[in-house]
């Protein structure tokens, strides 16, 4: 019997809003447990902690997890990274759960990034993917960690790491704020609007700074959060963000205002740390090679994201480096499953 039409409405409304706020979070294997080397400073002795910030969300969530496991193998001594997760995702307490039962043993903080703090200071980018506020929860690093961690590296979820992050950690900042790998081939000009360059006002934010300005992606970072604090930079970067949403004098989303404020004053990091531009052409999605050199750290930046190419079937060749730090469960009786349907 057909329900009345009132009814349907009422059911599939009621069925609109429960598929929304279902849970899609996926199953994860646990994490192999990890264990100090012989040389490691006791794990919370002082200055033992290395922190390292991310971002955390569902949609990234199996990025983040082999993230998460390629810093702990690699690592000398990973019973001394803390991992702080910023979110905004309203299954808080999944995502809590599922970081915490991979990782069993890992020291872990879930941080509340509030997405009103960047309202009305996003202007659309190129990217759809690139206005999302989380992309822009990095700004608000000092103020989300607590006030005890100095330094914190931030990382990206679509990236692994090869080696001991402690490498990374380690580097002087040269009394630098912040450090990332730099790159000065890239035209740095074609970054901002030429509204930007021939409004004097805002192209002379340049002229000051202690050498020439070079790109640098925000998604390697080694900071001083307390110079950070002490310098006030949350506030110099939402400066430009106002000023982008009245003046558009960039293009892209979260990055140019690092550039405008950084720009030129960056502690430069070897390239080894951000292999990057592995997810492809931002166009036509086209699989990337490595660029000459060391490797310590690969960066699927750009559209493709290796979870989605190996799903797919189409995956780049790299894209097999990134496979064996992947967690995502997938039931052993699959191909047998497979097999029986065929049959
Ligand atoms: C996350 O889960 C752990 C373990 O279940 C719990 O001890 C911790 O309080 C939770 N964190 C937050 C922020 O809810
Ligand atoms: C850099 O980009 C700007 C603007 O997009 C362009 O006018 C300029 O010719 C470029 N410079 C080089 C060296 O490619």
């Amino acid at each position: 019997m057909p329900l009345p039409p009132p009814l349907t409405l009422t059911l599939s409304l009621f069925l609109l809003i429960a598929a929304a706020f279902a849970t899609e979070i996926p199953r994860f294997r646990e994490a192999p447990a990890f264990r100090n080397g012989g040389n490691c400073a006791i794990a919370g002795s002082p200055g033992s902690t290395i922190h390292i910030a991310m971002t955390l969300d569902t949609t990234y969530l199996r990025g983040s997890i082999a993230a998460i496991f390629s810093v702990l193998r690699h690592s000398t001594c990973p019973e001394n990274i803390a991992f702080h997760f910023l979110t905004s995702s309203r299954h808080f307490q999944d995502l809590n759960r599922t970081i915490t039962t991979t990782f069993p043993s890992l020291s872990v903080s879930l941080l509340h990034f509030d997405p009103l703090l960047v309202r009305g200071k996003i202007s659309t980018s190129i990217r759809r993917a690139l206005d999302q506020p989380l992309n822009y929860a990095r700004i608000y690093l000092a103020e989300l960690l607590p006030p005890s961690v100095s330094r914190v590296i931030y990382l990206d979820s679509d990236l692994i790491v090869v080696d001991d992050v402690a490498n990374l950690w380690n580097i002087n900042l040269g009394g630098h704020v912040l450090g990332a790998p730099e790159y000065c081939h890239a035209n740095f000009t074609s970054y901002f609007t030429p509204k930007f360059w021939t409004t004097s006002e805002l192209s002379k934010t340049f002229l000051k700074r202690e050498k020439i300005p070079c790109y640098f992606n925000t998604g390697v970072m080694v900071i001083d959060v307390n110079k950070w604090r002490k310098g006030g930079y949350t506030s110099k970067l939402e400066h430009w963000m106002r000023l982008q949403k009245r003046h558009r004098i960039y293009q892209l989303g979260s990055l140019p205002p690092f550039l405008l404020v950084f720009g030129g004053e960056v502690q430069k990091i070897e390239h080894r740390w951000n292999q990057h531009g592995l997810g492809g052409d931002n166009i036509r999605g086209l699989c990337r090679d490595l660029h000459p050199g060391p490797v310590s750290l690969l960066h699927w930046s750009g559209k493709g994201k290796p979870w989605l190419r190996i799903d797919s079937n189409r995956p780049c060749p790299l894209d097999s480096l990134w496979a064996p730090y992947d967690l995502l469960y997938s039931p052993p009786s699959s191909s047998a499953a497979v097999l029986l349907s065929d049959g």
